[in-house]
């Protein structure tokens, strides 16, 4: 953590309130700042939590989006990720239709929400199904992958250099529109380009304009970012390089340097952060060479570094998380958390068990997080997602969302100065640990509010809403001995580990909020049966201000 001050809430709230402020001047475009090993999203001038949902794949209308705000409320969101087509904005060439943009954009500012688009251009979920009509079916313009014996792919190849012309066109004629629209408004935060880039089925373009390049020797800068996993050439062609993994990291730089063109030509135009997500492989499991097992190419976490070298204007490869397995949850965030690529969870299912890995995601200072498929347009994408569709498919998220709400611009503030922790029960349901500083915090589940485990003739029940692990907890050191607390289904006890004094106990455990100010409103003082078996947070979560003390 960087600079442990003892900084009064008052100044954090002083801070907060130049953000909220109506008089803050929104002169600067959201954009990311990267201080200390710590980045954060700014928007109007200070930083900002993403508590994001993104919407169902067709709900991008107009006519669909009373669907939409709703459920971005009822979950108490501050943004919608929303996808722009390619064949909406320009379903016959040249001819470019902003109208949805335009309504977008305006009921998204009536509903108070910023939004990030998604620009659903040459791949979605690897295929061209967003592509125009013009696009889809022209196999000569727009010429898709061919495997080894010359049999086509479903997927256009990167080395289409009229697709990318046409694309980049599209992409940029949308970026210089947002730019008329929104540049003095800031709804929309960020552009993702491209969506689940990739092929399945096949590793690379093996085409004759792609084998002539597989050919060449690997980029200098690609060698600079991206190592082999086999100690092999230090330069040279892409297999001698790469070995057994060069078609996959030949492929992931010829999609990467596509999309860099795309994204260059917009952010020339209007210069917003952008980010690509992707459909990821196993991030638990050894790395090993493509087996038909992933898309090959996307920016999965072994070729962030090929996205780094040749994608400079893509701020972020992010992944999508559609696996609930908790240790793959936790490697994922390991693997693409990185000092050149900040944490930003754009997609996640939204099945009950997803809801406790909010805490843990925030806690680790990500820009942001997003379940995916909130609306209320009556598809639910089961079995990834929940079975839910209507008003419960904001359960998981709902009470969780409101308590962030009111300190979203307080939690950014601290996750950027590296306060912020966080933690999801694991599938082992064992305690864990968080270190901060001279306090140690040591979570246990399944716990009820009263008791220890260990006196005799413990409870042979458990507390309900725990059947499955459903505990999070996120902590936020705001000075050498104070903590904001939140969290569900966990019981947080905070040990010292300095070597001062005889012993330590809570001072202060205030349940309150946040006003829109940022200032810290008591409602309560937890002691007695609420503090003397650690905090015990239930379904409900509730935001502590908490301050240790020693004797
Ligand atoms: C990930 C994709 O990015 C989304 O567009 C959507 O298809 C979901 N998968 C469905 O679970």
């Amino acid at each position: 953590m960087r600079k442990i001050l003892q900084l009064p809430i008052a100044a954090l709230a002083l801070s907060a309130a130049c953000v909220a402020g109506a008089q803050a001047a929104p002169a600067t475009l959201p954009r990311l700042v990267h201080d200390g090993g710590h980045t954060a999203l700014f928007v109007d001038g200070a930083p900002f939590t993403m508590l994001g949902v993104q919407v169902n794949n067709s709900s991008n209308y107009p006519a669909t989006l009373k669907k939409v705000w709703p459920a971005a409320h009822d979950v108490h969101a501050n943004t919608v990720e929303i996808p722009v087509a390619w064949e909406q904005i320009e379903p016959a060439e040249g001819r470019f239709d902003f109208g949805y943009v335009d309504t977008l954009l305006a009921q998204a500012r009536q509903n108070g929400l910023h939004l990030v688009l998604l620009w659903f251009g040459t791949w979605k979920n690897t295929g061209p199904a967003y592509t125009p009509e013009w696009v889809k079916f022209d196999n000569a313009r727009f010429p898709r992958m061919v495997d080894p014996q010359g049999k086509l792919s479903y997927c256009l190849t990167p080395f289409g250099e009229q697709t990318l012309k046409a694309d980049k066109k599209a992409f940029v004629a949308l970026m210089t529109h947002l730019k008329k629209i929104d540049d003095a408004r800031h709804t929309v935060l960020m552009v993702q380009v491209e969506n689940e880039v990739g092929t399945y089925g096949l590793v690379r373009d093996f085409g004759a304009k792609a084998q002539a390049q597989f050919e060449q020797a690997v980029p200098a800068v690609v060698l600079q970012h991206q190592k082999s996993p086999v100690a092999l050439a230090a330069s040279g062609s892409w297999r001698e390089v790469y070995g057994d993994y060069a078609d996959e990291y030949f492929h992931a730089w010829a999609i990467a340097s596509y999309i860099e063109e795309v994204a260059k030509a917009g952010r020339a135009v209007y210069d917003l952060p952008m980010y690509v997500n992707n459909a990821q492989r196993n991030s638990a499991e050894p790395l090993a060479p493509w087996k038909d097992n992933f898309a090959s190419g996307g920016p999965t976490w072994n070729v962030i570094g090929i996205y780094k070298a040749a994608a400079p204007h893509i701020d972020i490869a992010a992944p999508d998380i559609y696996n609930p397995e908790s240790v793959q949850f936790d490697a994922t965030l390991d693997k693409f958390q990185r000092p050149d690529n900040p944490l930003l969870v754009p997609e996640m299912s939204h099945a009950a068990g997803y809801g406790r890995f909010v805490y843990q995601v925030l806690g680790r200072g990500s820009l942001g997080i997003a379940p995916f498929g909130i609306d209320y347009t009556d598809y639910s994408n089961f079995p990834l997602g929940s079975k839910a569709t209507g008003k419960q498919v904001i359960e998981p998220f709902v009470e969780t969302y409101a308590v962030f709400e009111s300190m979203q611009r307080l939690w950014a503030r601290w996750a950027f100065e590296g306060r912020t922790h966080g933690i999801a029960e694991a599938d082992d349901r064992k305690d864990q640990t968080i270190p901060m500083g001279a306090w140690t915090a040591t979570v246990s589940f399944r716990e009820w509010q009263f008791g220890e485990r260990s006196w005799p003739n413990p409870p042979a029940e458990f507390p309900a809403g725990t059947e499955q692990p459903n505990g999070g907890v996120a902590i936020a050191q705001i000075g050498d001995n104070e903590f904001v607390v939140v969290g569900q289904h966990a019981r947080v006890r905070i040990a010292s580990t300095a070597k001062q004094g005889n012993g330590a106990m809570f001072a202060r455990v205030e349940e309150g909020r946040f006003d829109a100010s940022g200032h810290w409103v008591m409602e309560r003082n937890w002691n007695g049966d609420q503090t003397d078996y650690g905090l015990n947070l239930t379904g409900h979560p509730v935001i502590l201000k908490v301050r240790m003390g020693r004797y």
